[in-house]
């Protein structure tokens, strides 16, 4: 059985509210903008449909961006939380976990920034719910990195990474659950264990 690492009582075993809050809204949010992944988008546009009348496009697009703000807002409280919950593991598994971790916060970053490099260099609209709608992007058109990579295609394999990065992050939680039967995943749930 695993041991918590004490540090205070009260952030031992369990992650702040704001961060169970964060995690949770995160996870759903990823998980629904990919499923509206759009699909064919670059031969919507050639043919000229506007994308502000695909519900999917517009969805996805304002999830993506909500991932965005949730991701900085999550980054600043991050920095000034309580400590988070250390649990005893062997020292390749918490390699592993900070190893994953870290990438699924280069790509909660990484995905919007491609998209919006996809979109500024290509000069297509930013198109959201509300109507919102941004036509160009010059700042991002007229830079050097606009034409370093057909970024469209960068984000859809980033995307796809995302959502086998978190499948492997859930099994992770799952195994701590199951067979280590430590306090991992319960420390990230917003239940509490019963003693
Ligand atoms: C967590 C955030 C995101 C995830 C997981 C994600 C995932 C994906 C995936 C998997 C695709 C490929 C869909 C397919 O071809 O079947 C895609 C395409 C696309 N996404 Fe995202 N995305 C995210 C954020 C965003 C944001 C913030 C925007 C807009 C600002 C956006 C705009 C687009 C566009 C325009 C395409 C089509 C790209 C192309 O084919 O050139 N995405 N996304
Ligand atoms: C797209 C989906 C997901 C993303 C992007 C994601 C991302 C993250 C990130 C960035 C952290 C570090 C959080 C922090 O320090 O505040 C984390 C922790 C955690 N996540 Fe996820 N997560 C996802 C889905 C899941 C799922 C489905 C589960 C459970 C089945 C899960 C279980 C956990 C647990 C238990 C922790 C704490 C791990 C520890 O303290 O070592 N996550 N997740």
């Amino acid at each position: 059985m695993s041991q918590d690492l004490p540090q205070s009582r009260s952030a031992a075993s369990r992650y702040d509210t704001p961060s169970l809050v964060f995690h949770w809204i995160t996870a759903v949010v990823v998980v629904i903008g990919f499923v509206l992944g759009p699909e064919g988008f670059g031969r919507l546009i050639k043919s000229g449909v506007d994308p502000a009348t695909h519900s999917d496009i517009v969805w996805h697009e304002t999830l993506g961006i909500l991932v965005l703000v949730l991701t900085l807002t999550r980054l600043v409280w991050l920095a000034v939380r309580p400590a988070a919950p250390r649990f005893a593991m062997a020292p390749w598994m918490q390699w592993a976990a900070r190893a994953i971790h870290a990438a699924l916060w280069v790509l909660l970053l990484a995905l919007p920034a491609t998209a919006l490099l996809a979109l500024g260099s290509e000069d297509h609209p930013l198109t959201l719910l509300g109507g919102v709608r941004v036509d160009h992007m010059p700042l991002i058109a007229q830079s050097s990195v606009a034409g370093l990579a057909d970024w469209g295609d960068v984000h859809q394999f980033l995307g796809d990474s995302i959502m086998w990065l978190a499948g492997v992050h859930a099994a992770a939680a799952l195994f701590h659950h199951l067979v280590i039967k430590d306090g991992v995943l319960a420390a990230m749930l917003p239940w509490r264990r019963r003693a």
